[in-house]
Protein backbone atom coordinates (compact mmCIF):
# COMPACT_ATOMS: atom_id res chain seq x y z
CA UNK A 1 0.00 0.00 0.00
CA UNK A 2 3.02 2.02 0.71
CA UNK A 3 4.46 1.62 -1.93
CA UNK A 4 1.94 2.47 -4.04
CA UNK A 5 1.53 5.74 -3.09
CA UNK A 6 4.88 6.44 -3.24
CA UNK A 7 4.18 5.23 -7.06
CA UNK A 8 1.41 7.50 -7.02
CA UNK A 9 2.99 10.69 -6.07
CA UNK A 10 6.11 9.82 -8.04
CA UNK A 11 3.81 9.34 -11.12
CA UNK A 12 2.28 13.12 -10.72
CA UNK A 13 5.26 14.88 -10.13
CA UNK A 14 6.88 13.38 -13.05
CA UNK A 15 3.31 14.13 -15.21
CA UNK A 16 3.51 17.48 -14.15
CA UNK A 17 6.87 18.33 -14.58
CA UNK A 18 5.97 17.09 -18.07
CA UNK A 19 3.21 19.46 -18.24
CA UNK A 20 5.58 22.69 -17.10
CA UNK A 21 8.18 22.02 -19.52
CA UNK A 22 5.65 21.49 -22.18
CA UNK A 23 3.79 25.00 -21.52
CA UNK A 24 7.51 27.04 -21.42
CA UNK A 25 8.15 25.58 -24.67
CA UNK A 26 4.56 26.73 -25.98
CA UNK A 27 5.14 30.21 -23.74
CA UNK A 28 8.63 30.74 -25.65
CA UNK A 29 6.89 29.44 -29.06
CA UNK A 30 4.44 32.19 -29.36
CA UNK A 31 7.19 34.75 -28.30
CA UNK A 32 9.29 33.52 -31.05
CA UNK A 33 5.74 33.88 -33.45
CA UNK A 34 5.39 37.17 -33.00
CA UNK A 35 8.87 38.48 -33.46
CA UNK A 36 9.47 36.35 -36.72
CA UNK A 37 6.00 35.57 -38.18
CA UNK A 38 3.02 37.89 -36.81
CA UNK A 39 4.48 40.53 -39.39
CA UNK A 40 2.57 38.65 -42.04
CA UNK A 41 0.72 35.59 -40.28
CA UNK A 42 -0.75 37.57 -37.57
CA UNK A 43 -4.45 39.03 -36.88
CA UNK A 44 -3.51 42.56 -38.58
CA UNK A 45 -5.47 43.21 -41.65
CA UNK A 46 -7.87 40.41 -40.57
CA UNK A 47 -9.73 38.47 -43.30
CA UNK A 48 -9.65 40.93 -45.86
CA UNK A 49 -7.19 39.31 -48.08
CA UNK A 50 -6.33 42.87 -49.74
CA UNK A 51 -5.07 44.06 -46.37
CA UNK A 52 -2.99 40.82 -45.91
CA UNK A 53 0.27 40.03 -47.35
CA UNK A 54 -0.08 36.44 -45.84
CA UNK A 55 -2.74 34.13 -44.54
CA UNK A 56 -3.46 34.47 -40.89
CA UNK A 57 -1.54 31.52 -39.20
CA UNK A 58 -5.26 29.62 -37.81
CA UNK A 59 -5.13 29.22 -41.58
CA UNK A 60 -1.79 27.55 -42.26
CA UNK A 61 -2.85 25.79 -38.85
CA UNK A 62 -6.01 24.50 -40.33
CA UNK A 63 -4.42 23.30 -43.60
CA UNK A 64 -2.12 21.98 -42.51
CA UNK A 65 -3.11 19.77 -39.51
CA UNK A 66 -5.14 17.08 -41.71
CA UNK A 67 -2.57 16.29 -43.21
CA UNK A 68 -0.07 16.08 -40.83
CA UNK A 69 -2.17 15.65 -37.45
CA UNK A 70 0.37 14.37 -35.17
CA UNK A 71 2.61 16.81 -33.78
CA UNK A 72 6.08 15.03 -34.66
CA UNK A 73 5.13 15.52 -38.66
CA UNK A 74 3.29 18.79 -37.85
CA UNK A 75 6.17 20.14 -36.43
CA UNK A 76 8.74 18.75 -38.37
CA UNK A 77 6.74 19.66 -42.07
CA UNK A 78 6.55 23.20 -41.00
CA UNK A 79 9.78 23.94 -40.20
CA UNK A 80 11.15 22.07 -42.93
CA UNK A 81 9.07 24.67 -44.86
CA UNK A 82 10.51 28.04 -43.04
CA UNK A 83 14.29 26.56 -44.03
CA UNK A 84 13.04 26.32 -47.69
CA UNK A 85 9.63 27.74 -48.85
CA UNK A 86 9.15 25.21 -51.99
CA UNK A 87 6.27 25.69 -54.18
CA UNK A 88 6.83 21.75 -54.88
CA UNK A 89 5.66 20.99 -51.26
CA UNK A 90 2.52 23.76 -50.73
CA UNK A 91 -0.37 22.65 -48.60
CA UNK A 92 -1.74 26.29 -49.86
CA UNK A 93 -1.79 26.53 -53.30
CA UNK A 94 -4.46 29.48 -53.03
CA UNK A 95 -1.67 31.42 -51.34
CA UNK A 96 0.85 30.93 -53.53
CA UNK A 97 -1.11 32.45 -56.31
CA UNK A 98 -2.52 35.47 -54.49
CA UNK A 99 0.58 36.45 -52.34
CA UNK A 100 3.30 35.02 -53.66
CA UNK A 101 5.93 32.24 -52.14
CA UNK A 102 6.56 33.16 -49.02
CA UNK A 103 10.11 34.31 -48.97
CA UNK A 104 13.37 32.60 -47.36
CA UNK A 105 13.50 34.01 -43.52
CA UNK A 106 16.41 33.29 -41.02
CA UNK A 107 15.31 31.47 -38.23
CA UNK A 108 17.08 28.45 -36.24
CA UNK A 109 15.72 25.33 -36.43
CA UNK A 110 15.16 25.14 -32.96
CA UNK A 111 12.94 27.95 -32.58
CA UNK A 112 11.30 27.24 -35.71
CA UNK A 113 10.23 23.82 -33.89
CA UNK A 114 9.22 26.03 -30.66
CA UNK A 115 7.07 28.02 -33.41
CA UNK A 116 5.48 24.85 -34.76
CA UNK A 117 4.97 23.56 -31.46
CA UNK A 118 2.97 26.60 -30.63
CA UNK A 119 0.79 26.61 -33.99
CA UNK A 120 -0.28 23.10 -33.41
CA UNK A 121 -0.92 23.01 -29.66
CA UNK A 122 -1.06 26.79 -28.76
CA UNK A 123 -4.33 28.88 -28.53
CA UNK A 124 -3.47 30.72 -31.43
CA UNK A 125 -5.70 33.76 -32.42
CA UNK A 126 -8.00 34.00 -35.38
CA UNK A 127 -8.96 36.83 -36.80
CA UNK A 128 -12.38 38.12 -36.64
CA UNK A 129 -15.07 36.02 -39.56
CA UNK A 130 -11.92 33.33 -39.68
CA UNK A 131 -14.81 30.65 -38.99
CA UNK A 132 -17.97 32.21 -41.24
CA UNK A 133 -14.45 31.93 -44.45
CA UNK A 134 -13.88 28.30 -43.71
CA UNK A 135 -17.78 27.26 -43.53
CA UNK A 136 -17.88 29.12 -47.01
CA UNK A 137 -14.90 28.07 -48.99
CA UNK A 138 -14.91 24.75 -47.16
CA UNK A 139 -18.33 23.54 -46.38
CA UNK A 140 -19.79 23.14 -42.52
CA UNK A 141 -17.97 20.20 -41.44
C1 LIG B 1 7.48 38.35 -45.05
C2 LIG B 1 6.23 37.67 -44.80
C3 LIG B 1 6.26 36.32 -44.11
C4 LIG B 1 6.87 35.98 -42.92
C5 LIG B 1 7.69 36.87 -42.00
C6 LIG B 1 6.53 34.59 -42.69
N1 LIG B 1 5.76 34.11 -43.71
FE1 LIG B 1 4.97 32.22 -43.80
N2 LIG B 1 4.05 32.73 -45.57
C7 LIG B 1 4.14 33.96 -46.20
C8 LIG B 1 3.32 33.94 -47.40
C9 LIG B 1 3.16 35.08 -48.38
C10 LIG B 1 2.73 32.66 -47.45
C11 LIG B 1 1.72 32.15 -48.49
C12 LIG B 1 2.40 31.67 -49.75
C13 LIG B 1 3.08 30.36 -49.56
O1 LIG B 1 2.44 29.39 -49.09
O2 LIG B 1 4.27 30.28 -49.88
C14 LIG B 1 3.23 31.91 -46.30
C15 LIG B 1 2.89 30.61 -46.01
C16 LIG B 1 3.33 29.89 -44.91
C17 LIG B 1 3.05 28.50 -44.68
C18 LIG B 1 2.22 27.60 -45.58
C19 LIG B 1 3.12 27.07 -46.68
C20 LIG B 1 2.41 26.33 -47.77
O3 LIG B 1 2.29 26.89 -48.88
O4 LIG B 1 1.99 25.18 -47.54
C21 LIG B 1 3.67 28.16 -43.51
C22 LIG B 1 3.68 26.79 -42.86
C23 LIG B 1 4.32 29.34 -43.02
N3 LIG B 1 4.11 30.38 -43.89
C24 LIG B 1 5.01 29.42 -41.83
C25 LIG B 1 5.67 30.56 -41.38
C26 LIG B 1 6.35 30.64 -40.11
C27 LIG B 1 6.40 29.53 -39.07
C28 LIG B 1 6.89 31.88 -40.04
C29 LIG B 1 7.77 32.44 -38.95
C30 LIG B 1 8.94 31.67 -38.61
C31 LIG B 1 6.55 32.57 -41.27
N4 LIG B 1 5.80 31.76 -42.04
C32 LIG B 1 6.93 33.89 -41.56
C33 LIG B 1 4.84 35.06 -45.76
C34 LIG B 1 5.58 35.13 -44.60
Amino acid sequence: MKNSIQLFILFLSLTSTAAIANNSEIKKGKQLFQTHCASCHGVAGGMNMSKRTAPPIIAVRKHYIGTYPDKFSFVNTIADWVEKPDRNKTQMRGAIRRFGLMPNITVNRDDVEKIAAYIFEGDIESPAGFQDHVKQMHGNH
